[in-house]
């Protein structure tokens, strides 16, 4: 069992520091957030992720898992120490270091003994962060210090259910002992566990990222090409992904990726390559095509529907993808502006995002089921795939609608059971 410090209680943050406990480890938490850490410490996580309300619970109770107030108490007991803080994008400027190097410089100052500590970044930051900014920071305190980087793979939503069985495991570390220690913390997952050095398990999250987003990209521009030939992108998807070298994953259209990773890290990851004198055209490329993908949505809407103005238009999800309250970068942002500017009157539903997204966009009418967000509409896009959603009947729409013009953007419901809908997908 090891004594680990959580410094920032985001998704990430959280969901590492329970599952850790949850295996055994004794966890002290702490965020430079009052209320939030107000919240977490009765057991009440400020966002929605899967079963961790219940897990965290648990945790509080078998007193594996402290919210402390301050990163003296929180670094004081520990051996590792974990750097969860967000690592949000300045407007073309790439990553922003403020809040990580604020961190790191308050745990050089609570940082008070000569007890040696692993310190982990698993904060996403672009490659040599660990070491141009945290190494120095930490070398003014004269403390004996071990260096990682342990990069998160945790999807929103899910965050969770991913920190308990990991898929893999990449730990970036300063050496032999280093990776011993972390290796042990995690001996319970039952997945590879990939040693490299610092820098290069930064390069990885990135690169990770970089390419999922760019499979999405390339889907949406795949469907909007089959779309244009008049070929079923699903065949297409069928035929191409029996090439064992293409993983048929993450490879479904739509109106574009949003979250708080795919936009920002791409964007990051170009803004560090152009700093070096690298220009990524291909990023480039997936950044400017996921600005402009929900548009198809709207075309889709206009092909049935014609002239948007007067018209009202559902929006169902609200979030950047089902199965979370977060509206980061959500499609559902430009969509409804875009129906407002053509003159729609819009009206949205998502089973958490509705008061968030209100303060998003406030002219979109938010009511509380799909049903009456579907009454008298004329037409609907589905934006974000919620379980819910997907179980909408062709019988859903008819009874409900004005005229009852579906637009799938996640591709969640089955075009054969829609008789009598004027259904449409992109691709
Ligand atoms: C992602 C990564 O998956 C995770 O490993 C990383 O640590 C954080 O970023 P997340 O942002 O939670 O996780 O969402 P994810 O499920 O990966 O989807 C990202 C976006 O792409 C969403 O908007 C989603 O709707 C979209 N997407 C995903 C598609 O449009 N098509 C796909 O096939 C897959």
């Amino acid at each position: 069992m090891a004594t680990v410090a959580i410094i920032g209680l985001g998704p990430v943050g959280l969901a590492t520091g329970v599952a850790l406990a949850a295996q055994g480890h004794r966890v002290f938490a702490c965020d430079i957030d009052a209320d939030r850490r107000a919240q977490i410490v009765r057991g009440r996580p400020p966002f929605y992720e899967k079963g961790i309300e219940t897990a965290l619970r648990k945790v509080l109770r078998l007193k594996r898992f402290s919210v402390v107030n301050t990163m003296e108490e929180a670094v004081g007991p520990s051996e590792i120490v974990f750097l969860c803080v967000g690592t949000p994008s300045k407007p073309n400027e790439g990553m922003d270091e403020g809040p990580l190097r604020e961190a790191v410089k308050s745990l050089a100052t609570a940082w008070r003994d000569s007890k040696r500590r692993t310190v982990v970044v698993k904060s996403t930051v672009v490659p040599g962060t660990t070491d141009n900014l945290v190494r120095p920071i930490l070398e003014t305190t004269n403390r004996t210090y071990r260096l990682a980087v342990n990069p998160e793979f945790l999807r929103e939503g899910h965050a969770l259910a991913d920190a308990l069985r990991p898929d893999r495991i990449v730990l970036g570390v300063d050496g032999a002992a280093t990776a011993r220690i972390l290796k042990a913390l995690y001996r319970s997952a039952r997945c590879p566990v990939f040693v490299t050095d610092l820098r290069t398990a930064e390069a990885v999250k990135y690169a990770t990222n970089a390419f999922l987003a760019t499979k999405v990209a390339f889907a949406n521009e795949l469907a909007n090409l089959c779309q244009a030939f008049g070929v079923s992108y699903d065949e297409v998807h069928r035929g191409m992904g029996l090439d064992p070298r293409i993983n048929p994953r993450f490879l479904v259209p739509g109106v574009g990726f949003g979250g708080s990773c795919f936009p920002k890290d791409v964007q990051a990851l170009v803004a560090a390559g152009r700093k070096h004198g690298v220009e990524s055209r291909v990023l480039d490329a997936v950044l400017a095509q996921n600005e402009v993908q929900y548009l198809r949505s709207i075309a889709l809407l206009e092909e049935e529907l014609g002239d948007l103005r007067g018209k009202r238009i559902a929006v169902l999800g609200l979030a950047f993808k089902g199965e979370t309250d977060d509206v980061r970068e959500t499609r559902a942002v430009p969509i409804a502006r875009t129906l407002l500017s053509k003159g729609a009157v819009v009206v949205g539903y998502d089973p958490l995002a509705g008061p968030s997204f209100s303060r998003l966009v406030p002219e979109v009418k938010v009511v509380r089921s799909a049903k009456e967000a579907l009454a008298g509409a004329h037409g609907a896009i589905l934006q974000a795939e919620w379980p819910a959603f997907s179980r909408l009947t062709a019988k859903d729409f008819l009874a409900t609608m004005a005229t009852p013009v579906v637009v799938d953007g996640r591709r969640i419901l089955d075009p054969k059971k829609m008789r009598g809908v004027r259904f449409r997908r992109i691709g």
